[in-house]
């Protein structure tokens, strides 16, 4: 059984509503881990962030890029919605249907909250001149219109999925907050105007595909609960792209932490049982921003060809480091985490030598294990490495713990020991079947 509690009893219980978040800077393998954990869930919900994701799911010989859909969408009986804090590009989304649809994957099952946020064209012209703007300061976005999206929900003139399916409501909307953002895009960036009754037109048309799959999303998770059914709630992003508690301000624009569920949803905290972190067994960042473990030089390229580490979104490669224990330790605090997962431990295989960082140290000497709270803190630290003895062999045909060679183990167990926190899944391969659970 997968990463259980004790009850006061001493009894052991099926957890019913668990969350998988990334602990890193994003693409550690959560599609994977919740296509795995699916299996298992009644419902699955997304609660954050929007196609700035890329979640892979492969499953006997097929691969699926998720941007959007929850990754438990691949099983037909399990109920797979979209949360209130996320946030929708509807071209995006009904694009995304389609295509799955033509590979034979169901809809019955789909559910957007209609409090959720649209994404609309002057969104992503927006991300595209502010980062044009910042020059070389830029943060690296997805230009998918995430940060401006968001920007218009906190400002209070956003426009909603509800608005989008009500065609008179859309038209008002869309015309009061398109106008002001026409201005902005071309008083403040000199760019070019969006035609805002042809986006009307066109995005009505996606309200009336939409339509039927708005429903709320808080009050069916919470049934759900109540009826003692299986939630996963699924992560997008991760926690070092926290708006808060990530390398601000090279982040993402929502909370990928584990409590941004709860907002994200608009279930308690008391409905969640278990929290589990995905990692990498090194670190990626795509984007711009601190990675005090990057590897510049041939062995990071070797962990980029090996892992096949470019983008899901936007096919960017992919900057390639040691394992950070700080920042893993970082995510175990923020996120409550109850247990961590391990992908890509097969990517390692060839290296003589692994690194772990355990601790950082600043430029007056002084050594400090928890992750700076700025990047002005962060400045100019360096990590304290521990190293390890490489593999060679081929573990990608592993299936329990103990078939892993000796030096993957205690790999293994070195970084539970340092990020104080259960080990309960090895990732050894993409496909669900390459999976290690302990
Ligand atoms: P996500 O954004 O966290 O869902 O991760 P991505 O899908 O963007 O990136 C993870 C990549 O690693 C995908 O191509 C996965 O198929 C792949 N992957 C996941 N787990 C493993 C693993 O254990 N080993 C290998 N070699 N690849 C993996
Ligand atoms: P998944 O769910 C990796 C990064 C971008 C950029 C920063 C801000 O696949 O792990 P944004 O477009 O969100 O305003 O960009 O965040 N980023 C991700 N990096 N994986 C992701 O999602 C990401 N989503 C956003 O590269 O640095
Ligand atoms: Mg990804």
């Amino acid at each position: 059984m997968l990463c259980t509690r004790g009850t006061k009893q001493g009894m052991i219980k099926n957890m019913a509503a668990n969350i998988v978040i990334g602990t890193q800077w994003g693409d550690e393998g959560k599609g994977k881990v919740i296509d795995i954990l699916a299996s298992r869930a009644d419902v699955v919900v997304r609660s954050q962030g929007g196609n700035n994701a890329g979640h892979t799911v492969a499953s006997g010989g097929e691969v699926y890029k998720l941007h959007l859909i929850p990754s438990g969408i691949l099983y037909k009986d399990t109920l797979c919605m979209i949360g209130a804090g996320v946030v929708v590009d509807p071209k995006v989304i009904l694009e995304e249907i389609d295509g799955l649809s033509s590979r034979g994957v169901t809809f019955d099952n789909f559910k957007i909250d209609p409090r959720a946020h649209v994404i609309m064209p002057w969104h992503i012209i927006l991300d595209g001149l502010s980062e044009k703007f910042r020059g070389n300061m830029d943060i690296g976005t997805t230009k998918r219109g995430i940060g401006p999206c968001y920007m218009d929900k906190y400002e209070r003139s956003g426009i909603r999925i509800y608005d989008l399916v009500h065609p008179d409501i859309f038209a008002e909307k869309a015309r009061a907050t398109g106008k002001l953002r026409n201005s902005i895009i071309t008083n403040v960036f000199g760019g070019e105007a969006v035609d805002i009754e042809a986006v009307i037109k066109e995005y009505t048309e996606y309200g009336k595909r939409l339509a039927k799959y708005v429903d709320d999303v808080s009050v069916l998770t919470y049934e759900a609960n109540k009826a003692g059914k299986e939630i996963l709630f699924e992560g997008a992003q991760a926690t070092l792209l926290d708006i808060d508690f990530g390398t601000y301000p090279y982040v993402t624009s929502s909370h990928p932490i584990s409590a941004g569920v709860c907002i994200g949803t608009g279930v308690g905290p008391t409905v969640i049982d278990k929290v589990y972190g995905v990692a990498k067994a090194y670190t990626t960042r795509v984007g711009k921003g601190p990675f005090p473990t990057e590897l510049d030089n041939e062995t990071g390229d070797y962990i980029r060809n090996n892992g096949g580490e470019f983008g899901t979104t936007t096919g960017r490669p992919r900057r390639t480091g040691w394992f950070d224990a700080v920042i893993v330790r970082h995510a175990v605090r923020v996120n409550g985490l109850n247990c961590l997962v391990v992908n890509k431990l097969d990517t390692l295989a060839g290296l003589d030598t692994l690194k772990i960082c355990v601790a950082y140290k600043k430029p007056d000497g002084t050594v400090v294990k928890d992750f700076p709270a700025t990047l002005e803190e962060l400045e100019g630290c360096e990590p304290v490495y521990e190293e390890h003895p490489g593999f060679k062999d081929d573990i990608s045909k592993c299936r329990s713990f103990d078939e892993l060679p000796e030096i993957c183990k205690s790999y293994i167990k070195r970084l539970e020991e340092l990020c104080e926190c259960k080990i309960a899944m090895i990732g050894v391969g993409p496909d669900r079947e390459q999976q290690i659970e302990r």
